[in-house]
């Protein structure tokens, strides 16, 4: 029994399917979702032999044009990615009638979605999330993208540049989640956290009532936890698609987050860096006296109680980060604009100081010693 959540968005609506064994029939349900009959199938190499073949058996050998195979990795989402993925489509015959599937994480979420945003105008997309993090976060609400070096640094500033291109249908198939590194399964939950912490303090409960079963994957839990989470991504989504208002607030610890993900001698996966992120910006809310203590406390407790890191693993120059964080898209004028918690859920601030954020960043450091 397939459980099925509807989005609204600009590009139509769409419906993310809940099931187990969901995978093993995409080929019967993709013809109700877009009338596409030839694919270039996008897939995770690190599930190519596993979920993909399941994916490409179910299509079968006739409506599947080409497959490339993407590696994960933050320094490789950039254009590269999306242009190899175009010169795929392209010898692959692909035409505005065919369409893009992904078969993956985020990361190739995020690409294979640009791709098909931009590949001949735009072109049908459906996306099948095998991380908790995708499934929960990533495929829903539309946002592309890639990765861009940033001028005169070794850096690379996230998601700069992209779309937004909604999919014809998000498919979760929460067995996928069998082969997902513990630590990976951990990422998803922190961005669980944060739907949480921003609109839905009773989804906080269930996480916390459930965080040892959640960690070890449990799909009954996993099953309970999919749909209220995806209920508050979508429901953001639905009301500020273009990120104009409420939708900044899926941005909670991302500002923070952003700055340290890229430091690759930190060895940080998008959730562990939004969980620090998270941290830093329950912090800096104390400081305003948006938070109190005692809330702070209660949010790094949860974070680890699944396992989450709610300091960085090593000292890094605040100043530096302080300077990453300019280039975020989400930073405007000198003052910064941060998503800060309060008690009941989370408020964009325009006017956080320097001084702010400098002292938010502090209390994420290591103790020395
Ligand atoms: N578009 C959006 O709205 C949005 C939202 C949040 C995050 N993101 C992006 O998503 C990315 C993070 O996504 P992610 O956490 O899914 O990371 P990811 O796609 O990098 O995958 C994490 C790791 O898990 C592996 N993997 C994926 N599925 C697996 C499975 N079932 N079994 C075994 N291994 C598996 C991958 O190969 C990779 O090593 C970032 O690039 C981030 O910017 C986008």
């Amino acid at each position: 029994m397939s459980q099925r959540i509807a989005v609204l968005s600009e590009h139509g609506p769409y419906e993310v399917v809940i099931g187990c064994g969901g995978l093993r029939t995409v080929g019967d349900v993709i013809p109700s979702v877009t009338a596409a009959d030839r694919f270039l199938l996008v897939v995770d190499q690190a599930v190519a032999a596993t979920h993909g073949a399941v994916v490409q058996a179910s299509l079968g050998q006739d409506r599947v044009a080409g497959t490339v195979e993407i590696i994960a990795e933050e320094r490789l989402k950039q254009m590269q990615a999306v242009e190899m993925l175009w010169d795929s489509a392209l010898a692959a015959g692909l035409d505005r009638s065919s369409a893009i599937i992904s078969v993956g994480g985020g990361l190739t979420g995020d690409v294979a979605g640009f791709a098909a945003a931009t590949y001949m105008r735009g072109i049908d997309y459906v996306q099948i999330p095998t991380t908790l993090l995708a499934m929960v976060d990533a495929s829903i609400g539309g946002k592309t993208g890639v990765n861009l070096a940033i001028p005169k640094s070794d850096r690379l500033g996230k998601n700069l540049a992209g779309a937004f291109w909604a999919p014809k249908m998000v498919l979760v198939d929460p067995e996928t989640l069998e082969t997902l590194p513990v630590r990976e399964l951990r990422s998803g939950l922190a961005e669980c956290v944060k739907h949480g912490v921003i609109a839905d303090h009773g989804l906080l409960e269930l996480i916390s009532s459930r965080a040892s079963l959640l960690v070890s994957g449990d799909v009954d839990a996993v099953l309970e936890l999919l749909p209220r989470s995806i209920d508050v991504k979508r429901d953001v989504v639905q009301a500020d698609e273009r990120e104009r208002g409420c939708r900044m607030l899926l941005n909670f610890g991302h500002t923070f987050a952003h700055a340290i993900e890229p430091i690759e001698e930190l060895d940080l996966t998008h959730g562990e860096a939004v969980s620090i992120g998270m941290c830093a910006a329950a912090w800096c809310a104390c400081r305003v006296g948006l938070y109190a203590q005692s809330d702070a406390e209660a949010l790094v407790a949860l974070l680890e109680s699944l396992g989450l890191p709610t300091v960085l693993p090593q000292t890094v120059p605040i100043d530096s980060l302080c300077l990453a964080m300019r280039y975020d898209k989400k930073v405007s004028g000198d003052r910064m604009r941060l998503v800060l918690p309060t008690h009941d859920a989370a408020v964009v601030r325009d006017d956080v100081s320097q001084q702010d954020v400098h002292a938010a960043w502090s209390r994420v450091m290591p103790v020395a010693g």
